[in-house]
């Protein structure tokens, strides 16, 4: 019974998922202006092979709703991290830092992001660095303000090959939110690779088109050969 019991919490909880989930507060009003539910994991190159680290024992720290970015408003989240599971440790946190601006009065994006590594005696990541963003995001996170961002799989590039993938990522950037969670009925704009395009729906169109021209043809040749076998005189049975 016992037995049972732990085996249904454990697949209970891989249901639930690792979901990452961070937030940032407006001290001021006590909003939330960032929120993001992700299960976030990423990338690093270490002595010329792929070290994957995930986001272990983080703290959104020196984090704002009001900073300002390139003369643009912006919210920023910083974030400090273990790159795996460890049990107490002096060592420094990684830290990611993403930006966002407000673009015009309805509108932000993604801006700016990157990652500090340090080393961590006794595991794999022996790194120190300081990486920035390279390249824009693939599906640069642009979206409203008054809706929410949705992407099935987000990935920021960083300097040396350096990587962070958001998967089933929601966010929220410039909100005005009651509480630290993404509301029920947040409204979200898909990115566009989730965004079922208008070239698709040109295939099956054509495709549609194709099949029915071809039953017709097919029907107008069976009418013509009855027809012809009519006029000539055969007996049809
Ligand atoms: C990370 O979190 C786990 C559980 O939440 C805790 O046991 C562990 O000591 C933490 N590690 C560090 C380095 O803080
Ligand atoms: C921003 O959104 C508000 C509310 O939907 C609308 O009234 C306003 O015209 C929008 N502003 C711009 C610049 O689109
Ligand atoms: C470091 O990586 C090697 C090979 O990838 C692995 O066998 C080893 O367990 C790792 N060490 C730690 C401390 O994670
Ligand atoms: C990373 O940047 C910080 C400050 O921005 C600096 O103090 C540190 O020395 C840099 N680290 C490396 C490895 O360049
Ligand atoms: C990363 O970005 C944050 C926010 O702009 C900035 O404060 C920090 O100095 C940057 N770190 C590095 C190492 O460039
Ligand atoms: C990227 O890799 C090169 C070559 O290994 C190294 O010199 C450079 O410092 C690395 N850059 C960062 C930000 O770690
Ligand atoms: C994606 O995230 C949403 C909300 O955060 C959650 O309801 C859904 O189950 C997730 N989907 C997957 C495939 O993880
Ligand atoms: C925020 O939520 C709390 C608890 O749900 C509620 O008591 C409070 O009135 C809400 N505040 C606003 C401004 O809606």
């Amino acid at each position: 019974m016992k037995s049972m019991l732990i085996v249904l919490l454990l697949a209970l909880g891989v249901v639930e998922c690792v979901q990452d989930h961070w937030f940032v507060k407006n001290q001021v009003t006590d909003e939330s202006c960032i929120i993001i539910d992700s299960d976030a994991t990423g990338s690093i190159k270490i002595n010329g092979k792929d070290v994957p680290f995930v986001f272990a024992n983080e703290t959104t720290a020196g984090s704002g709703c009001h900073e300002s970015y390139q003369a643009h408003l912006a919210n920023k989240l910083v974030l400090d991290f273990y790159p795996q599971e460890m049990d107490e440790t002096e060592a420094a946190k990684w830290s990611m830092s993403l930006i966002f601006v407000k673009t015009d009065e309805n509108n932000s994006r993604l801006a700016n992001w990157n990652l500090t590594t340090h080393n961590i005696d006794g595991t794999n990541f022996t790194v120190e660095s300081n990486f920035t963003r390279e390249g824009d995001a693939s599906d640069a996170v642009k979206s409203s303000i008054l809706e929410g961002y949705r992407c099935s799989s987000l990935e920021l590039h960083f300097q040396n090959d350096t990587t962070v993938t958001f998967n089933n990522i929601s966010a929220v950037a410039f909100g005005t939110i009651n509480g630290t969670v993404l509301p029920a009925d947040m409204k979200y704009q898909l990115c566009p690779k989730d965004t079922p395009s208008k070239t698709s729906a040109v295939v099956p169109i054509v495709v549609g088109c194709f099949l029915g021209g071809l039953v017709c043809a097919v029907l107008i040749a069976y009418m013509i050969g009855r027809y012809r076998a009519r006029s000539q005189g055969y007996a049809s049975v």
